[in-house]
């Protein structure tokens, strides 16, 4: 197809959009061609120096070349540009009318957490911290309670990393895969998480620090509830008294994901052999109906 020979700048981004009217795909087109408009319009909105786009490139090019089996610079760079939690709440919570129960998925889930018993811990190596008894209830946006959801659980350890992170953790330490029983629940054993900066040594990191911005999560659970017929729930659930709920480098933190961690000194054990000081936290998932797909682990 003949688009035209380009005279002015003015002529380029129609060009450009005629040029690809032919994709087949209704959807790729839709994208491709906004996606066109938005960086075009981008470039004359700031008037781009070609040593400005130069530095875009090589950012680019570095975000890809960061990126592993065991880290994810690309899902780093969406999440700390609030990309990735403006895509999930666009997508949860009846499409972004209602507050939702989801947030960012980030770059540490994993595949294969090993299946644990309802109940069990999920710390497979000394993890000094504070225990932590985690009970849960899965329902959908009726209340009723979801029977049969298998449910991830993954966080950092209470020195801020993940166990692909820190090679004093055993594999798979503060990971573990549950189902719900017959009333919705699941329950497990674990240790307070901490709150810890994102990984800055990529160009994402050199991008915080050019924005004179702090690298740190609050702390926080992740979960990702499956179960087909409901929407693959991918969430977090945050410690409510930690100093960076209000700014989490990567915009995660909506007030449903606000934790009811409490801690306990004394009283009634929740589970045997625990020691005092525990904390307790008792929190609800909610799904919605849906279809129930899993996304791409950002790591292996
Ligand atoms: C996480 O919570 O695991 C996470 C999310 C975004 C960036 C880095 C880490
Ligand atoms: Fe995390």
């Amino acid at each position: 197809m003949k688009v035209g020979i380009i005279e002015r700048q003015e002529e380029v981004t129609p060009t450009v959009l005629r040029a690809m009217a032919g994709t087949d795909s209704k959807r790729l087109r839709t994208v491709m061609e906004a996606f066109v408009r938005h960086m075009h319009a981008l470039a004359r909105e700031v008037n781009l120096t070609e040593a400005e786009y130069d530095l875009g490139i090589d950012f680019l090019n570095r975000i890809g070349q960061a990126t592993h089996d065991s880290h994810n610079e690309g899902i780093l760079f969406a999440d700390a540009i609030g990309f990735s939690t403006l895509v999930c709440l666009l997508n949860n919570g009846n499409a972004g009318a209602t507050e939702a129960a989801s947030a960012l998925l980030g770059p540490f889930w994993r595949a294969n957490s090993p299946v644990t018993e309802n109940g069990g811990s999920i710390v497979r190596s000394p993890t000094p911290g504070p225990e932590l008894f985690a009970q849960c209830e899965v329902v959908d946006v009726a209340g009723k309670p979801l029977a049969g959801v298998e449910v991830d659980v993954w966080q950092a350890s209470p020195v801020g990393l993940y166990e692909n992170q820190d090679e004093t953790q055993a594999g798979m330490n503060l990971r573990g895969k549950f189902t719900t029983d017959s009333a919705g629940r699941f329950a497990f054993r674990s240790v307070k998480p901490a709150g810890y900066p994102v990984p800055t040594g990529g160009p994402v990191g050199e991008l915080l620090r050019a924005q004179n911005r702090h690298p740190y999560r609050p702390a926080h659970i992740h979960f990702l509830g499956f179960k087909p017929g409901y929407k693959t729930l991918i969430t977090q659930v945050f410690v409510d008294d930690d100093e960076h709920l209000e700014s989490d480098v990567v915009f995660g933190v909506t007030q449903a994901l606000v934790g009811d961690y409490v801690r306990h000194d004394s009283g009634e054990l929740p589970a045997r052999g625990i020691r005092a000081p525990w904390y307790t936290l008792n929190h609800r998932l909610v799904m919605e109906a849906g279809e129930a797909v899993l996304p791409k682990p950002p790591i292996k």
